[in-house]
């Protein structure tokens, strides 16, 4: 693939400002500047610089995140940042997209991706991708809520029950539920259908991935998406 076309591919600007940017010497690889923006180039294993920062080349691109508190997840914000701009420039460009939402006021992994079957197979309720959230709650969490989380709840918009997957007690006011469906302000409207509230939300895992502990709030990680599925 053309060095040019290799940036475009990557979000790094239209395709004018890609050969740009390869002839004023800020693309390079393997230590070598590469100022041909024709130069060909495989992309399997290609890892490039430009500007000194490194970037591996994704065919699609799929990151983890650690999302903080008073960050939104739509695309138009309204009251708080969004997370997109949590991201860098190229990654925004080449569109980006949060796989679900996460409340304003929930923290925990993120995945965002551009890889629109990807995101088919993570949002859909048939795929049973299991999610995992840690609640802080403002009452005792006790055996009966507990029980009716697994067993099923309704909810106000559907006369259908919804369980968790599993739902265990996390020190006195913890709750830890996995999801297998993502409706709105799910683990909230579950919990407060028990007669208890969520106080504080952290989603700390989707499938077989977790968080990494070292990733802090804020930050993203690239993510192979088969450790969402690695040896479940
Ligand atoms: N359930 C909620 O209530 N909120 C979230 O952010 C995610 C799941």
């Amino acid at each position: 693939m053309r060095l040019s076309a290799i940036l475009f591919s990557q979000g790094f600007g239209t395709r004018r400002e890609c050969v740009g940017r390869v002839l004023d010497g800020q693309v390079s690889i393997a230590g070598r500047v590469c100022d041909d923006p024709d130069e060909d180039f495989g992309t399997d294993g290609l890892v490039f610089s430009v500007e000194g920062r490194e970037w591996p080349f994704h065919e699609k691109a799929l990151v983890a995140m650690h999302k903080p508190a008073h960050y939104e997840c739509s695309m138009k914000p309204r009251h708080h940042p969004s997370v997109m701009s949590l991201l860098p420039a190229p990654l925004r460009t080449r569109g980006l997209q949060p796989v679900g939402r996460l409340d304003e006021d929930t923290t925990g992994l993120l995945l965002l991706t551009d890889d629109g079957t990807l995101i088919h197979r993570l949002t859909s309720p048939k795929k049973h991708m299991p999610k995992v959230y840690e609640a802080t709650t403002r009452h005792p969490v006790d055996e009966r809520q507990l029980t009716a989380l697994r067993t099923g709840v309704v909810l106000d918009d559907d006369p259908a029950p919804v369980a968790a997957l599993e739902a265990l007690a996390a020190g006195e006011h913890g709750l830890r539920m996995t999801l297998t469906e993502g409706r709105y302000h799910q683990v909230k409207r579950m919990v407060a259908a028990v007669g208890n509230r969520v106080d504080a939300l952290h989603r700390s895992a989707i499938g077989a991935y977790r968080l990494p502990p070292e990733l802090a709030p804020g930050q993203w990680c690239w993510l192979d998406p088969a450790a969402l599925y690695a040896s479940r």
